[in-house]
């Protein structure tokens, strides 16, 4: 059951696209006040579980932090951080016990629809509080009872829309770095996994693709026709996907800029003038993306490049990111010219007086001059007529740039799937792309971080996710890319990525490259139960990823464990996250078939009790364990998704089991009427 309800009068985001009449008065739990703002509060009890708020910092139960839906260009993934790039504001809690004081439902959803700044106090001030909060009281808040927190995840994903469905070379291998910059070094990386055969179907193209940073365009000096290469990387069967950012340079002259700037499509300043910030191409201006002409003619752009035979983007630094403008840049030198003027030796920590400036100022203030919340508050979006001020609507940005290239799509390619992601999303945007999840590093830590997060944006609506394996920022190693990588071979977007500057992390780079080629062919294997996994989770308003708790809810030790998941009907993962280990600890809440994909292609099976157990893996082995009854299909490797052989698949698990396997020609956008379900039997 979903109640709605509305407070003063809430931005429509279109999050929520089915119709549900407003309920009356307030939830019968809980506390609101509209005295500052919003908020909502609630007293946990002990044992309560808080599930879901999709791409947030620890845990699978959010408990015991303070999280802030404001999306934020972070490259810093401590474990402090309140923000990350999405702000999906859908949480479950899970009760354990009955409620001793309050008329609540033992487990009830919440999801607040609220495009503004908004924080989730899950236990931080008090331990026992909840307490969600924003500036201004016009949201609609939807209620959702139901008997587990599961059922209440597939109600809330029946209301917000069908998932992204990529093309199914998607699930492919792909390999990006920020530093790749004309056709010589693509060739180079091409040769390098075809040579080598280490499987690959994507090849990332960063900004050094373009024209000085200019989105839709393509440097004549670094790509001499641009539309025969693509060709020539999809006759070696791999793709080249490029990005695109959110802000448009700002350069008279140039076709795009100068149409966006003739229609009135960027954002402005109070004054009417266009809203300027620097970004990769130096000033940029933004694009009124959640005005739909303006969104419309943004998406329209994407052509350039679908022309040239592009069948994938990734849409980056669309929170937006704002390196700084020139407002901030003016206040910085003001500070800098009194600290010329009162060059002061002794100015120490504490001398911050009228006319002297500290060195710490100054540090403070440039560190300070991105994505300053002034800046977000400086400029405007045209809604319906009206002027909406940027930061009041902040977190849809990135969710409409995404949506303007979805919606182009369906124009350009009515027939065909585009691959398509972005950095920055908010809920409504799982239905036109998937999401990665930013700049992590090459950090252990970061393995688990991005082992947590994937089944609770899973519950937002996205499915189509991955982190950059390897580790974005800093230097990674072989082992710590080993073992990412066995991770990365169970998300659906299966790409590694560096930055420029840190160690070059591609597969054939380190030594004993069969290893890495083990890996890459164990993901290829499966990608038959993989592809049919995340189709039914998409067509059928499921999930792909699950805590353990979503299937053994009786279990109170599967309640704790949080670096494990179940995937799709038949499987759990349990990846290695620690340097050094051979092996971990795992628990089973039923007795499991424990898999481990050998390095000389066999595959070792052993039935293991329900209870817990260590379990040696070394670097090149990928673990799986197959629930008990059940079984998966496995194909033999393959260099690329389009050779993973379908007809001949080997069924891996329990005795007399039977699999559905879905199958579609993974191209046509409308599977429901192209795929089909085939029952294996063991
Ligand atoms: C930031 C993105 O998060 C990263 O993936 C990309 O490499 C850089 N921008 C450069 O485009």
């Amino acid at each position: 059951m979903i109640q709605k309800y509305v407070f003063g009068t809430p931005f429509e985001t279109d999050a929520v696209i089915t119709p549900i009449p407003a309920a009356q008065g307030r939830p019968p739990f809980g506390m609101i006040s509209l005295e500052e703002g919003f908020s909502f509060t609630y007293t946990m009890e002990k044992d309560d579980i808080i599930y879901g708020l999709g791409e947030a910092n620890r845990g699978i139960n959010k408990r015991g932090y303070c999280y802030i839906s404001n999306c934020t260009d972070d490259p810093e993934h401590l474990e402090d951080k309140r923000s990350f790039y999405g702000a999906h504001n859908f949480l479950i809690l899970s009760g354990q016990s009955d409620r001793t004081s309050q008329d609540a439902p033992r487990t009830f959803g919440l999801f607040i629809d609220y495009p503004g700044k908004l924080t989730f106090d899950i236990g931080y001030t008090r331990q026992d509080l909840l307490r969600i909060a924003c500036d201004d009281p016009d949201l609609y808040l939807y209620v959702i009872d139901g008997p587990s927190p599961y059922d209440i995840v597939k109600q809330f994903r029946q209301i917000i829309g069908r998932s992204y469905i990529p093309p199914k070379f998607a699930f492919g291998y792909g390999q990006s770095r920020w530093g790749y910059k004309d056709q010589k070094d693509f060739r180079r990386v091409a040769e390098g996994y075809r040579k080598n055969h280490l499987p690959i179907d994507m090849l990332y193209m960063d900004i050094d693709y373009m024209d000085r940073y200019k989105d839709f365009t393509v440097s004549k000096e670094r790509f001499d026709d641009f539309k025969a290469f693509v060709q020539e990387m999809k006759d070696q069967d791999i793709r080249l996907i490029p990005i695109i950012d959110a802000g448009i340079k700002i350069e008279p002259g140039d076709p795009v800029y100068e149409e966006g700037l003739q229609k009135g499509f960027f954002c402005q300043k109070e004054d009417g003038t266009p809203f300027v910030a620097a970004v990769w191409p130096g000033y940029t201006h933004f694009t009124d993306v959640l005005d739909p002409d303006a969104r419309a003619w943004f998406g329209s752009n994407y052509r350039f490049l679908t022309d040239m035979g592009i069948e994938g983007f990734w849409n980056d630094m669309n929170e937006p990111a704002i390196f700084f403008t020139p407002e901030g840049v003016d206040e910085v030198k003001a500070l800098m010219q009194r600290f010329i003027d009162n060059d002061d030796p002794n100015a120490n920590w504490d001398a911050a007086q009228e006319e002297k400036v500290t060195v710490a100022q100054l540090q403070a203030a440039l560190k300070g001059i991105g994505n300053r919340p002034e800046d977000y508050a400086s400029f405007y979006h045209k809604v319906d007529g009206r002027l909406v001020r940027h930061d009041k609507v902040h977190n849809l940005y990135g969710y409409n740039m995404t949506r303007a290239a979805g919606e182009a799509f369906e124009k350009i390619a009515p027939n065909k799937r585009i691959l398509l992601f972005s950095r920055s999303s908010y809920i409504g945007m799982h239905r036109y792309g998937g999401i990665w999840t930013g700049d992590n590093k090459s950090w252990w830590s970061h393995i688990l971080l991005n082992l947590k997060m994937l089944p609770s944006l899973n519950m937002c609506g996205f499915l189509y996710i991955g982190a950059d394996l390897g580790g974005f920022g800093a230097d990674t190693t072989r082992d710590l890319l080993l073992r990412w990588l066995a991770l990365g071979v169970f998300t659906p977007l299966m790409r590694n990525h560096a930055a420029i500057g840190t160690r070059e992390q591609e597969c054939y780079q380190f030594e004993n490259l069969e290893d890495l080629r083990h890996i890459l062919g164990v993901r290829y294997r499966l990608i038959p139960y993989l592809y049919s996994e995340y189709m039914k989770a998409a067509l059928d308003g499921d999930l792909y990823f699950k805590p353990l708790a979503f299937v053994y809810p009786d279990d109170r030790m599967a309640l704790q464990v949080e670096d494990q998941l179940m995937l799709g009907g038949e499987i759990m993962i349990a990846p290695v996250y620690t340097q050094n280990a051979s092996g971990r600890y795992v628990y089973l809440p039923e007795e499991m078939m424990f898999i481990k994909f050998l390095p000389d292609g066999t595959i070792r099976q052993e039935v293991l009790e329900k209870g817990h157990h260590y379990v040696e893996i070394a670097l090149n082995e990928v673990p799986l364990f197959i629930r008990k009854g059940a079984c998966i299909p496995v194909a033999e490797a393959a260099e690329h998704v389009a050779a993973v052989d379908t007809e001949h698949l080997t069924l891996l698990g329990y005795e007399g089991a039977s699999y559905v396997l879905y199958e579609d020609d993974g191209l046509c956008r409308d599977p429901k009427v192209q795929g089909s379900r085939r029952t294996l039997h063991r």
